[in-house]
């Protein structure tokens, strides 16, 4: 780094000469990617001064994980992102060893206020340790509160964490300030905590909000908690999960929401069901934000911990955004679906009824690697299939696949055959029983990303294909007897 030259404009300038050098070509068409180096989670996303925008944790100097700072990326649309000059890199004392995730709320003075995880340094005396950071600005240029940290561990009740201490998620409600911050409790729980504050500097410890009783893994990371729909919804991306027998969460990072009731004057949650948010295998950190016209939008990084160090692809940059979904909440459950903001990429549109299929068939016109593909199974009308396969992604060797266990109610997703040469997991079962007599998958596909809506949004899986860009084949095949299908592609683009 030349001398005089400060942490963050290292990195723009960095960023701006090696994002040059990146092909178009190279991009997802609507998935936003790093401008160059490493991504993590989602971070800041909000609506400020009529544009969506998303930061992100960011590594731009190489393709792994390294000292954290925040990229930054534009929309209109939820599609089209344009590249912000990155936004936050680690250069006080308070965040020297990263800037860790964190949330934005817009201020009454229309500044831009950032809340995210300073971590300091290990010294001989302790462990590297973590509390929340401000920086306010024009939502391009940000400056760090000289007080920070402004959340401290020493904030804390009794046996509460001041290394795992991180990933505050902002909002601002009735002239208050609120955040809900992860932490791990000296029993290993994973906790969330409540702290308010009238100007969103001068902070205090509210109360727990929940804390995962032994169940749903350790360390939760990454809360967001907001009303939708007459409920009150956490989520939380908890580490080392163990597998249910019921399929609804895997072993390792998983993402889990927790749906209940909140009650204002105490500041108590109580949580009725839980839920996985994605049942895919790579989704991680999603974090929400209101759109104008008031849906609850999450966006979250399409990826897993699990295989996030081992990317075969050589290109210089690493990790992408799901798609933006709308959530909602029918009965009891968390439903996603993508926004409807990408009806405006439809091309092409297909629309095949009533198709009868039972050997593996491709239908005309039915194929590629960037479209928005539904399929209804009419259960009713497909009295002796037992299985549906959906074949995706394919050429004459590699395929992935989509199996439907119409008896068992349960869908296989499946991409070992799609070319990966690593022994990661390949596969996720999820529950899928048809509704009034249907079962209906939506499958999203942008390139490499795959993103699989069940029964308009009642599971969501999402999952990077292996599979090079030339295999867009599709073929539909049953088990049993014929299948009857209605099939809808639309191409993207
Ligand atoms: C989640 C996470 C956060 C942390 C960030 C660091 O993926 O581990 O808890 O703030 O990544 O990059």
């Amino acid at each position: 780094m030349p001398r005089n030259m400060s942490k963050l404009e290292a990195a723009r300038k960095f960023e701006r000469e090696e994002a040059a050098k990146i092909p178009a070509s190279e991009r997802l068409n609507f998935h936003l990617t790093p401008l160059v180096g490493w991504m993590n989670d989602p971070n800041g996303f909000c609506y400020y001064n009529g544009q969506y925008h998303l930061f992100y944790q960011y590594h731009p100097y190489n393709t792994v994980w390294g000292p954290m700072h925040w990229g930054h990326a534009v929309t209109d649309d939820l599609l089209h992102w344009e590249y912000q000059p990155c936004a936050l890199a680690p250069d006080m004392a308070a965040d020297a060893a990263g800037c860790f995730s964190g949330s934005a709320v817009p201020l009454p003075d229309g500044r831009l206020l950032l809340l995210y995880t300073g971590v300091q340094p290990a010294t001989t005396d302790h462990k590297e340790r973590q509390a929340q950071c401000v920086a306010v600005g024009d939502g391009r240029d940000f400056v760090k509160d000289e007080a920070n940290p402004v959340i401290t561990a020493d904030m804390l009740p009794e046996g509460y964490s001041e290394v795992d201490f991180r990933d505050p998620k902002i909002w601002y409600e009735d002239g208050v300030y609120y955040c809900v911050v992860s932490n791990r409790h000296q029993t290993e729980q994973g906790t969330i905590l409540l702290f308010r504050s009238a100007d969103a500097h001068s902070w205090q410890f509210v109360s727990v909000i929940d804390c995962n009783h032994d169940e749903y893994g350790k360390m939760w990371e990454c809360p967001d908690f907001f009303a939708l729909d007459g409920v009150q919804v956490l989520l939380v991306s908890p580490q080392e999960m163990r597998a249910t027998e019921d399929s609804e969460f895997h072993a390792g990072e998983g993402t889990v929401a927790l749906l209940g009731y909140y009650d204002p004057a105490t500041h108590a949650f109580a949580r009725h069901k839980v839920q996985a948010i994605d049942y895919g295998l790579d989704f991680y950190a999603p974090q929400t934000t209101l759109s104008p016209d008031g849906r609850r939008i999450m966006v979250a990084w399409m990826q897993s911990w699990a295989t996030a160090n081992h990317d075969p692809s050589h290109r210089s940059w690493f990790g992408r955004m799901t798609l933006p979904r709308e959530l909602s909440v029918k009965d009891g459950r968390l439903y996603q679906q993508p926004v409807r903001e990408l009806q405006s990429l439809w091309r092409d549109t297909a629309i095949l009824r009533n198709v009868k299929v039972k050997e593996p068939v491709a239908l005309p016109g039915i194929e590629g690697r960037s479209l928005d593909l539904t399929v209804v199974l009419d259960v009713a009308a497909s009295p002796d299939c037992r299985r549906f396969t959906l074949r995706f992604a394919a050429d004459n060797v590699l395929y992935n696949e989509i199996r439907c266990d119409v008896d068992r109610g349960e869908l296989a997703f499946d991409r070992s055959h799609g070319g990966s040469r690593r022994d990661v997991p390949h596969t996720r079962h999820i529950k899928a029983a048809p509704k009034d007599g249907k079962l209906t998958l939506r499958l999203v596909l942008d390139k490499d990303c795959a993103e699989l809506f069940v029964n308009d949004g009642e599971r969501a899986l999402s999952a990077i294909l292996d599979t090079p860009l030339p295999a867009g084949r599709i073929s539909f095949a049953a088990d049993g007897g014929p299948a009857c299908l209605d099939v809808i592609q639309h191409h993207l683009g």
